[in-house]
């Protein structure tokens, strides 16, 4: 166990984030003092004359073996800006510190957000040109030249798609209701019980919710850019159910200037074809089939009950009914699985060819059954999946798509990232808008959160709704009280 000690200052929770890209969490604490009997590292902020330091060095059995200064000056007087300076210098010699002693430069050098894009439109608002953006991104944040591109590329692409018009928002509609729960996954997913079915109930609740949001909207003065229907798996709902959702969309909200609706109907073993037909028939052309893997032993250890066959099947069905956009999610990282297994995926999409593909990093979540039994499962290791990472780039690139929108999340396998790709015109704007955090989302049913977004202060404000299925189903009122405080109360920018 290393010890860190921190000394004239208190950011705790970022050196805590970056010291988590090279060690596990049960292999550092931090401490009040270095002791002899094994390796400690202290980072340190000083100040001499009008001079700052930042220093990090590490000792091990009581002495210095390493250490790694930087001095810097402090030009603009705003605390904000000085603060975010002073952490970044002090995560800086801490990275180059850790980079030598382990010997591995990891690739998204200090950052360990979840949002790195940010970082570009922040640079971008200040007026910097792309070549001194990269420079910053390389001297500044230590990253490699690989995801300095990514970052440029997907910016490139992103601001051409974002509707950042105040009258706009965007909806998102949860249906939390899935077959079985798969192995890695913590979101919001009940299972469809045969003695107590509450998919009816639930859908009369969003129906209510959608008609009251409706009424926000038009007192709002807002349009609807574009719509996510996501979940869960939607697609767990029956044919009338969906039907009746759908109805109910067209009947109460304002259509006219929606860019783009997507129905996540996820997993191949709740789509049939009545369902396709009903989601072509209201006239929505962007679809999910998540295949996770094309590997059958991969499917049945991580618990979804179809094969590779059932995902090629569905998704010849929903070419033929004739969706303009299917959208296919995997995984990288998954149980057993490792190089070949990967390549042998992105073949078969190959074969495939759909227009957008996400391709996640498995993350080992907190409430999930993996994290609970992790010591039963072989997982990659965090070389293996930067190799995967690039394979999926190469056979992304092969199909003609680019990737359009990133993000990380915590606990991921090698500190990597989420990437999806798209042909030119089959982009996925909803993922664009709720990354990059521009837009108001407005979200219906069981768990969801909307996220108002107020432009003159560039803040974001979350309205969660419950997440229990019984508690949203009995108290839908008070969800769209919360909305309506929110939204109206405030006069909603
Ligand atoms: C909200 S889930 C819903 C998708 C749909 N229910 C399905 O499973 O096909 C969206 C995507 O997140 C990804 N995902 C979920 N849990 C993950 C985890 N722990 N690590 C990495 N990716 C994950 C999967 O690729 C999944 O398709
Ligand atoms: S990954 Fe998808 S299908 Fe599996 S439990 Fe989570 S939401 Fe449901």
């Amino acid at each position: 166990m290393i010890h860190v000690k921190l000394e004239g200052h208190d950011y705790e929770y970022e050196i805590g984030e970056l010291i988590k890209v090279f060690y596990n969490v049960d292999e550092f604490q931090f401490a009040d003092e270095i002791t002899n009997d094994r390796v400690g590292i202290i980072n340190k902020l000083y100040y001499e004359n009008e001079k700052k330091f930042s220093i990090s060095s590490l000792y091990d059995k009581g002495k210095i073996i390493m250490e790694i200064k930087e001095e810097f000056n402090i030009e603009d007087r705003n605390p904000l800006k000085e603060r975010k300076l002073v952490k970044q210098k002090l995560k800086l010699t801490l990275f180059e510190l850790l980079a030598q002693y382990r010997k591995r430069r990891p690739k998204w050098g200090i950052l360990t957000g979840i949002r790195p894009t940010k970082i570009v439109y922040e640079l971008m608002n200040e007026g910097f040109t792309e070549e001194e953006i990269k420079n910053i991104l390389k001297v500044q944040y230590r990253l490699n030249e690989e995801k300095i591109q990514l970052l440029i590329n997907i910016v490139n692409i992103e601001k051409n798609l974002m509707n950042n018009k105040e009258d706009y928002v965007s909806i998102y509609i949860g249906i939390p209701f899935c077959p079985t729960k798969c192995l890695y996954c913590s979101f919001p997913s009940n299972s469809i019980c045969k003695k107590n079915d509450k998919r009816e109930a639930y859908i009369e609740s969003l129906v209510y919710e959608i008609k009251e949001v409706s009424i926000i909207l038009r007192e709002g003065n807002k349009k609807i850019d574009t719509i996510y229907i996501g979940g869960g798996t939607p697609t767990s709902l029956t044919n009338d159910q969906l039907d009746k959702l759908f109805v109910t969309i067209k009947e109460e909200l304002d259509l006219s200037e929606v860019r783009e609706f997507t129905v996540e109907a996820g997993r191949p073993d709740t789509i049939t074809i009545e369902k396709l037909e009903t989601i072509k028939k209201h006239g929505i052309e962007r679809i999910s089939i998540n295949p996770q893997t094309m590997n059958d032993p991969t499917l049945k250890l991580i618990k979804r009950d179809h094969t590779v066959e059932d995902i090629k099947s569905t998704y010849k069905l929903a070419k033929q009914i004739g969706f303009k956009t299917i959208n296919m999610d995997l995984i990288i990282g998954l149980p057993n699985e490792g190089i070949d297994e990967f390549e042998n995926t992105m073949k078969e999409m190959i074969k495939l060819d759909p227009e957008n593909i996400t391709v996640h990093t498995l993350a080992i979540k907190k409430s999930s059954i993996l994290k609970a039994n992790k010591e039963k499962y072989k997982l990659c290791h965090e070389n293996s999946a930067e190799k995967m990472i690039e394979l999926a780039n190469k056979y992304c690139k092969k199909m003609g798509m680019s990737p359009y929108y990133m993000y990380r999340q915590k606990y991921m396998v090698g500190n990597l990232e989420n990437i999806g790709y798209g042909k030119v015109n089959h982009e996925c704007i909803y993922n664009i808008e709720i990354i990059e955090e521009k837009q108001t989302i407005i979200a219906l049913g069981a768990g969801a959160v909307s996220k108002i977004y107020y432009p003159e202060e560039n803040r974001l404000e979350r309205v969660p709704n419950v997440t229990s299925l019984d508690h949203y189903i009995n108290r839908t009122k008070e969800m769209v009280e919360r909305k309506k405080k929110e939204l109206l109360g405030k006069n909603m920018k």
